[in-house]
């Protein structure tokens, strides 16, 4: 059986999740699709790291974490890499880069999947930073070492919406992409619509798992601009940054705002837009009121919904988990049994 070596870098909510998959998942998962995939590092700037070249089981990580909230339960010979070593070190297969997401630099993640694709090594990512950032150059890389970028996990969690809109709806023309693309958010707006206090709402967002490691990137949308940005470059052929996406989030949304909207029948709800109209572009992140009948409007929770308008197949919506750790961590196998398949050809 092909099995592929794994190297995770960053094992905060969504590698723990990816990790959980594979340890309840794992054995089904080979025997549906052939394919074996063997953790052999983990690398944590807070937690610690581990690297075995024979393979660690994905039960001793979860217990060492659930036990003392770090990796130093594993049995492992080599403990002490940072990210780095990790990726040059391990001779993983595939990269897993899952460290925390930041969206001005793109930093340190960027570094590490340079040097990852350098070397040779496929890369799977659930970061946003480095695919709104830096796609162009990390895609060019990736071709010129005969390797593959996976991301996924980067919009909608696990739900394919990247992959079905490439592989899918890419020769229908998509012209205009609209949704709503951050759990968090929406999950606190729904929480505030049943009368919750703001800061109770985004404190258990983080609890689940939604909310980003500073969770001001989600309640400003800076998180939906960047899914914005990579949906524009990746789906529609453009070169957005962030400074073109028209940005507004919801902590200027008031208990009163929640009550007058629901009075009038509707719903306040963070949509994310980028639209082209003949040879103009718009991109927005905005707070907005939909009417209850809008088939955005009953989207709720951590639950994300994108419309596609295309030219030949006029609208496709796709309503999924947005957020979350076994949902994110789901993208990553998603990613894995891409890349394999691809590598079968
Ligand atoms: N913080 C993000 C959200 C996680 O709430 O949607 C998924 O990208």
């Amino acid at each position: 059986m092909q099995t592929y070596r794994l190297a995770i870098i960053g094992f905060g909510n969504v590698g723990q999740g990816f990790t959980q998959i594979l340890r309840d998942e794992g054995a089904d998962l080979a025997q549906q699709s052939g394919v074996r995939f063997q953790i052999v590092a983990v690398s944590d700037l807070l937690k610690g790291s581990v690297h075995d070249p024979k393979g660690i089981d994905p039960a001793a990580l979860l217990d060492s974490i659930a036990a003392t909230t770090r990796l130093d339960r594993v049995t492992a010979p080599d403990r002490a890499w940072n990210a780095l070593e990790t990726i040059e070190r391990s001779r993983a297969d595939i990269v897993i880069e899952l460290s925390y997401t930041d969206l001005k630099t793109g930093e340190p993640a960027i570094t590490h999947l340079r040097r990852a694709l350098e070397l040779g090594r496929h890369v799977v990512t659930t970061n946003k930073g480095p695919i709104a950032l830096k796609y162009p150059e990390l895609k060019a890389l990736a071709e010129k070492h005969g390797v593959e970028i996976g991301a996924e996990g980067t919009v909608m969690s696990g739900t394919p919406s990247l992959r079905l809109a490439q592989e899918l709806l890419s020769a229908a023309r998509i012209r205009k992409i609209q949704g709503i693309v951050n759990g968090t958010t929406n999950y606190i707006l729904a929480q505030m619509e049943a009368g919750v206090p703001y800061a109770d709402a985004l404190q258990d967002a983080q609890v689940k798992g939604y909310a980003e490691a500073d969770p001001t990137g989600d309640v400003e949308g800076f998180d939906a601009a960047g899914k914005v940005v990579i949906m524009a470059n990746l789906l529609m052929g453009q070169a957005l940054t962030l400074a073109d996406v028209d940005r507004q989030g919801i902590t200027q949304l008031t208990p009163a705002d929640m009550a007058e909207a629901k009075a009038a029948g509707e719903r306040w709800k963070l949509i994310g837009r980028v639209e082209t109209i003949g040879e103009q572009l718009t991109a927005s992140v905005k707070p907005t009121r939909l009417p209850s009948s809008h088939p955005l409007a009953s989207v709720s929770g951590a639950t994300n919904a994108i419309t596609f308008s295309t030219d030949l197949l006029g609208d496709v919506t796709l309503v999924g988990p947005g957020a979350g750790r076994i949902e994110t961590g789901y993208a990553i196998v998603g990613d894995l049994l891409a890349i394999h398949r691809k590598r079968k050809k």
